[in-house]
């Protein structure tokens, strides 16, 4: 969000690319030393005090991330994906700043009600919902039930009962290529998730619900795909979705009033790299749903959206303290005290990161590294080729920024070094959200002796 930020030090606006802070949380502010500060927290008090490795969530750019959503859809529904990050602080943020929450577990559906969430708000997802997940929709009272298969229908209809109603939307797949990486990539007939258009299958599907009484059909949804740039992809789906809507409405004589075009909206994770303009992308979407309706001579449906990664991305900070640094063959590699258990995405999509020293001022010149994590695996690598000055050394502090979604909701046990912490810093204060995972946490659950 911010290209150049005040340097106290230089006492004038520095944007060498090295100090390039565009993908850091908008509050990001440079100490002397080499230091960085968060919405008014030191990155390296915060170490210090919670130790490292160490997440660190910026409240307010979380809060203002949803509002420049809700801005851009003015007259629809903005949808958070709390598979990105989920807490009960952050289902707070987003249940104030007015935003509606998709969840894909009992697990994620349970927290958010717990913690506070109107059910009415949520939606639930999931390509294989369990009948926990389903019983759990339904006694909790979600907003939405979004059908994934044909044979969800059944299934869904007997555990509402005869006296129910479930408000559902039916997950197309428009046949749409788009997405960061082959396994993000949900539009297209080849993948696991939703109803293909492109065979007939989605009507057939639209017309079983039309028939269930217990069902209440309110629209078509798609997720073509993640960390998806341009907003081409999404006017193709919606296009094709409509064409949908006009075929149920000639066949049913039903103009469904709700259509939920997903998430999947990009975000620069180094400086430089491209992300999705989230308000230009909103008017083309409106102009196009308007465009499209007004020549199939439909009502304009309610459009929602579901973003996850472009909430929460921006606003997380990894820190991890160097442990050892080696020279190997034509390589560099600086290991820190953490990896692919709180970071698994550059070993699952190859994904590039930008770490930056912080805590001290180094003269030397920059050279690339390999950061790489601790665990028992050569494909342990947490940032690849990251330039970094020459003398990084043991102790120092490694930052890596964009690091708020995909992380630590997807954090793994792997060699049981423990799930790291998440700080919350807002207004020149810290406020631990998540503990440490510690070894007495293994040993509760572990009780097979
Ligand atoms: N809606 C549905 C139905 C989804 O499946 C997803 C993400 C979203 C919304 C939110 O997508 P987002 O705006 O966050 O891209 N672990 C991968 C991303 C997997 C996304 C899965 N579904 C990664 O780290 O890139």
């Amino acid at each position: 969000m911010t290209t150049s930020i005040a340097d106290p030090e230089a006492g004038r606006t520095a944007a060498a690319p090295a100090e390039d802070l565009s993908v850091w949380p908008a509050s990001t502010t440079r100490l002397p030393h080499g230091g960085l500060a968060v919405a008014g927290v030191p990155l390296t008090e915060l170490a210090d005090r919670f130790d490292t490795p160490l997440y660190v969530l910026d409240e307010g750019e979380v809060r203002a991330r949803c509002r420049a959503y809700r801005d851009a859809f003015p007259d629809g529904d903005v949808v958070y994906a709390a598979k990105a990050f989920l807490s009960r602080a952050v289902v707070r943020w987003v249940r104030e700043e007015g935003l509606g929450l998709d969840v894909c577990s009992a697990g994620e559906l349970e927290l958010a009600v717990t913690a506070g969430f109107p059910p009415e708000r949520i939606v639930l997802h999931g390509n294989a919902k369990s009948p926990r997940d389903l019983a759990a929709g339904l006694r909790c009272g979600v907003g939405r039930v979004v059908i994934d298969s044909p044979s969800e229908i059944a299934r869904l209809a007997a555990a509402v009962g005869p006296a129910g109603r479930q408000k559902v939307m039916v997950r197309v797949v428009p046949g749409v290529a788009a997405g960061g990486h082959h396994k993000i990539r949900t539009g297209t007939e080849d993948q696991k998730f939703g109803i293909p258009l492109s065979d007939g299958q989605a009507l057939q599907a639209v017309a079983r619900l039309l028939d269930q009484p217990g069902l209440e059909l309110t629209g078509l949804h798609c997720h073509i795909g993640s960390q998806i740039t341009e907003p081409e992809p999404y006017l193709e789906a919606l296009r094709r979705l409509v064409g949908l809507l006009a075929r149920v409405r000639d066949l049913h004589g039903v103009a469904l009033p709700e259509l939920d075009l997903g998430g999947g909206h990009g975000i620069a994770y180094r400086p430089g790299e491209p992300a999705l303009d989230v308000p230009a992308f909103a008017a083309r979407l409106r102009a196009e749903l308007a465009r499209c309706c007004a020549g199939a001579r439909l009502p304009v449906p309610r459009l929602a959206v579901e973003p996850g990664r472009a909430v929460v991305g921006p606003a997380g900070v990894a820190l991890y303290r160097v442990l050892s640094v080696k020279h190997g063959g034509a390589r560099v590699f600086v290991a820190v005290d953490g990896g692919m258990s709180d970071n698994p995405r550059p070993a699952l999509y190859g994904v590039r990161y930008a770490p930056r020293l912080v805590g001290r001022r180094s003269s030397a010149p920059l050279r690339r590294a390999d950061v790489v994590g601790r665990h028992c695996e050569a494909g342990d690598v947490l940032a690849a080729d990251a330039p970094l000055p020459g003398d990084v050394r043991p102790g120092d502090l490694l930052a890596v920024p964009v690091a708020g979604a995909y992380h630590l909701s997807m954090a793994s046990g792997y060699n049981l070094v423990g799930r790291p912490p998440l700080v919350a810093v807002h207004a020149g204060t810290p406020r631990l959200l998540l503990r440490r995972e510690t070894l007495a946490d293994h040993r509760r659950r572990d009780i097979g002796a």
